[in-house]
């Protein structure tokens, strides 16, 4: 039979999830995260009340959930080591029971043909770490990499991929500039220190892994292509601002080992450029990525301000352009975000022909959902708008590897429903549904179908 889309031979197929979403916090022994004490100060920011702690129990299941993963054809899972779990209080000690923990889930992946795809960070920084100035602080950075050879060490002889960051932008936007992450600071000049010392932490990462291990270590960027309203000269410098600052400030130190000149001009006409030390334009210039995760869920659509921002309110972001809402636009009504699925091919040439078509891989694109519950039937999810909405995308990606685009993989966010920070359970996104009371997992009608395709190495429309 032929196979209408059929992807590069060895294609990576899989799904990825992160530590403090599936482990959860009270199981085993683990230091606490911001997302610990975030929820502690304040539980009724978090959707229905539901904290860290209540995950997924992959800590507990996690032969269970590998065997489902074979099942659905996966040959490669990323997820994310917890700082916290493997060096509670983030320096000195490491904790032995989390060096087990990790060491089965490897190489219970391994002995199921499941390629481990490793990242060090998703969001949840160790609270004495934010306590002694998070990622503004150069410190937590040097911590950061101690943490880092540590992992590399215990795991790096069966661990051959590694991702530094899983979107460094949004602890930046979280944090420090929109309030949804703990600190909840709003403050454009804090948070472009800490984009910037992020990136800093990261290239220091880099060469320490090309200097002593043997793999391939890259970094993970939720990459939202920005579409101008008009082609008017007021709306492509919108968009162009919006891309310097929402994608650009990590893509090009990362694969190009250097920062946007437009991006240093706007930032010093403003007085905003960060505080940078002697030795960091060498440090990002001899450490490039030698591979590129992808998170594809949405576009950004921008049009020039209404209204000149008022002088004297704080610089943000925010003033140089607005979003826009697409008339006509295709939305995901269970979630309220726009689906656009050539956005996927746009980014991929975008890689190809102006970032040296370094190596890259889908590493998230899903479809979240509320109330998931009303498209049960007979016991199993009916999720057919999730295999459209992966389908739709895989359509690209596929035109986009005909073209000559360097993608070597597809991974879903995400393997299973688990909790997702601020939005704990609201928006399900897994192949498994997982029953909250019980932990019991259910396969989605999603799974069966995405089965078929990694085993058939594509799908017909
Ligand atoms: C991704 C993050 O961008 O979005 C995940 O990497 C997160 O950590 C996912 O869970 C879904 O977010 P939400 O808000 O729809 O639950």
């Amino acid at each position: 039979m032929t196979v209408e889309y059929q992807f590069p031979e060895g294609f990576w197929w899989g799904s990825a999830a992160s530590a403090t979403q599936m482990e959860g916090s009270r199981n085993g022994v683990s230091g606490e995260t911001i997302w610990d004490q975030w929820f502690e100060n304040e539980p009724n920011r978090f959707f229905d009340g539901v904290g860290p702690h209540q995950t997924s129990d992959f800590y507990n299941r996690y032969k269970e959930d590998i065997s489902n993963m074979k099942k659905i054809g996966h040959n490669t899972f990323r997820l994310s080591l917890s700082w916290a779990r493997l060096i509670p209080g983030g320096q000195g000690e490491v904790n032995e029971e989390a060096v087990t923990f990790y060491n089965n889930v490897i190489d219970e992946l391994l002995a199921n043909d499941i390629e481990p795809f490793v990242n060090l960070f998703h969001f949840d920084i160790p609270i004495e770490m934010q306590n002694r100035g998070g990622w503004e602080s150069r410190e937590v950075i040097a911590a950061y990499v101690d943490y880092a050879k540590i992992a590399f060490d215990l795991f790096g002889d069966r661990v051959k991929t590694w991702f530094t960051f899983n979107e460094p932008i949004v602890p930046v936007e979280g944090g420090y500039l929109y309030d949804f992450h703990y600190p909840n600071v709003v403050d454009a000049r804090r948070a472009i220190q800490v984009a910037y010392n992020t990136m800093i932490a990261h290239a220091k990462v880099v060469d320490l892994y090309h200097q002593e291990q043997n793999g391939k270590i890259g970094i993970i960027l939720n990459l939202t292509p920005s579409y101008p309203r008009s082609q008017n000269p007021a709306d492509l410098k919108a968009s162009h601002i919006c891309d310097l600052f929402f994608n650009r400030s990590f893509l090009d130190p990362a694969v190009k080992g250097e920062y946007p000149e437009d991006l240093i001009s706007l930032l010093e006409e403003h007085g905003h450029l960060p505080e940078t030390q002697l030795d960091d334009k060498d440090l990002l210039e001899n450490n490039i990525v030698d591979l590129l995760g992808v998170n594809y869920y949405q576009p950004r659509r921008v049009k020039a301000k209404d209204h000149l921002p008022n002088p004297y309110s704080p610089f943000m972001p925010d003033w140089f352009f607005d979003n826009y809402e697409m008339p006509g636009r295709k939305m995901n009504p269970y979630r309220g975000w726009e689906i656009y699925e050539k956005g996927i091919y746009d980014i991929m040439i975008n890689l190809r022909d102006n970032y040296g078509n370094i190596e890259s891989f889908i590493s998230e694109n899903g479809m979240g959902v509320q109330d998931e519950d009303r498209f049960l039937k007979d016991g199993r999810i009916e999720d057919d708008y999730r295999i459209d909405f992966i389908s739709g995308h895989l359509k690209w990606l596929h035109k986009a590897a005909q073209e000559g685009c360097n993608v070597k993989g597809y991974h879903l966010w995400t393997f299973m429903d688990n909790w997702s920070w601020m939005n704990a359970y609201k928006n399900r996104y897994g192949f498994y549904s997982v029953d909250l009371e019980t932990g019991e997992r259910t396969a989605k009608k999603s799974a069966s179908w995405f089965a078929d395709v990694s085993k058939q190495n594509g799908f017909n429309a």
